[in-house]
């Protein structure tokens, strides 16, 4: 510590104020989730990595999406091993590890909530270590899930640093948007942390109505404020980039929906180191497992 932080310290302290929190060293994890089905999650998940990637973080992408797991089609990769494997230690978590288009690293989930339940503490010590790599070599993990209300969906949430909730400016998918966290608040006193993003608005300000309804529903009915962490509109780019089987951050930079990303990453990373100040670091991958394996015992 050189004199003039040595100082700084000091007068924080004589102003009651504590020094600003140092970077969390636990990766953060985070769920990307939906009500209703085919919203654009996985598009959102792959190329909001490459976005954070750009802007100089590390990103692994998980996947725990069991019905309809595809995000590796969009990345290109046809993954060899998944975690049942490191679960049943045949391989480690570097061999689950598969790098997809654009650099982004990607973990096939392939396990059911349950086979973390029933482990031995021999496999326990295994598969907690191997995590435990991951924690220090990255800064966030984004789960892609699937859709729908579900205990394991609950869960996943629950057991995650922060979630975000994509939703299209459908009535129904605000309506299945809503039903999720209502759902998930019943298993839980506290409040999880909950971003919304708005998906295939047709313009701001469709996107800025969807979100100020499901916003004040929630606040009315469920005590729970959402942030906004932003929007997407309807871009014909995504389905280009899709057939491509390229994200469309890497493929059209320039497309509304790259912009949208870039935009939401310079407002999002910001607001991380805000709260870090005063909330609790987060509990990272090994944090998210241990909880999951907690739940699985209290049920
Ligand atoms: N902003 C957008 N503009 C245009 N099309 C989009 C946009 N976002 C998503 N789509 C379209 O929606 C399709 C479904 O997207 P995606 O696979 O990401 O949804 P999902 O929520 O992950 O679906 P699932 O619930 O099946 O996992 C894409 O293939 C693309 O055609
Ligand atoms: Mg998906």
């Amino acid at each position: 510590m050189d004199q003039a932080q040595r100082l700084r310290e000091y007068m924080n302290q004589l102003n009651g104020t504590k020094s600003p929190a140092k970077p969390p060293a636990a990766s953060r994890v985070i769920t990307i989730t939906s009500g209703k089905g085919g919203v654009g999650k996985s598009n959102f998940t792959l190329n909001f990595a490459l976005g954070l990637k750009a802007a100089g973080k590390r990103v692994i992408i998980l996947d725990l999406d069991l019905s309809t797991a595809n995000i590796n089609i969009l990345m290109g990769i046809t993954p060899r091993y998944n975690l049942v494997d490191v679960l049943h230690q045949r391989q480690g978590i570097w061999d689950v590890l598969e790098t997809g288009t654009s650099g982004i690293e990607y973990i096939a989930g392939g396990l059911e909530i349950d086979d973390l339940m029933q482990l031995d503490d021999q496999t326990t010590a295994f598969f907690a270590n191997q995590i435990q790599e991951l924690q220090s070599s990255t800064d966030f993990i984004l789960i892609d899930t699937g859709a729908g209300v579900s205990k394991e969906l609950v869960d996943i949430i629950l057991a995650s640093d922060e979630t975000i909730m994509v939703t299209t400016p459908e009535p129904t998918s605000m309506a299945d948007s809503y039903a999720v966290l209502k759902t998930v608040l019943q298993f839980t006193d506290q409040k999880p942390a909950v971003r919304l993003l708005v998906n295939r608005a047709q313009n701001y300000r469709e996107a800025a109505e969807t979100a100020k309804v499901l916003q004040s529903t929630c606040r009315n009915f469920l005590k729970l404020e959402l942030k906004l962490l932003g929007s997407l509109m309807e871009d014909s780019h995504v389905r280009q980039a899709v057939r491509a089987q390229t994200p469309f951050y890497a493929a059209y930079p320039n497309s509304t929906a790259s912009k949208s990303i870039k935009q939401i990453v310079y407002s999002y990373l910001p607001d991380l180191d805000e709260v870090s100040v005063t909330a609790a670091p987060p509990a990272g991958i090994r944090g998210f497992f241990e909880k999951i394996r907690s739940f699985g015992k209290s049920s």
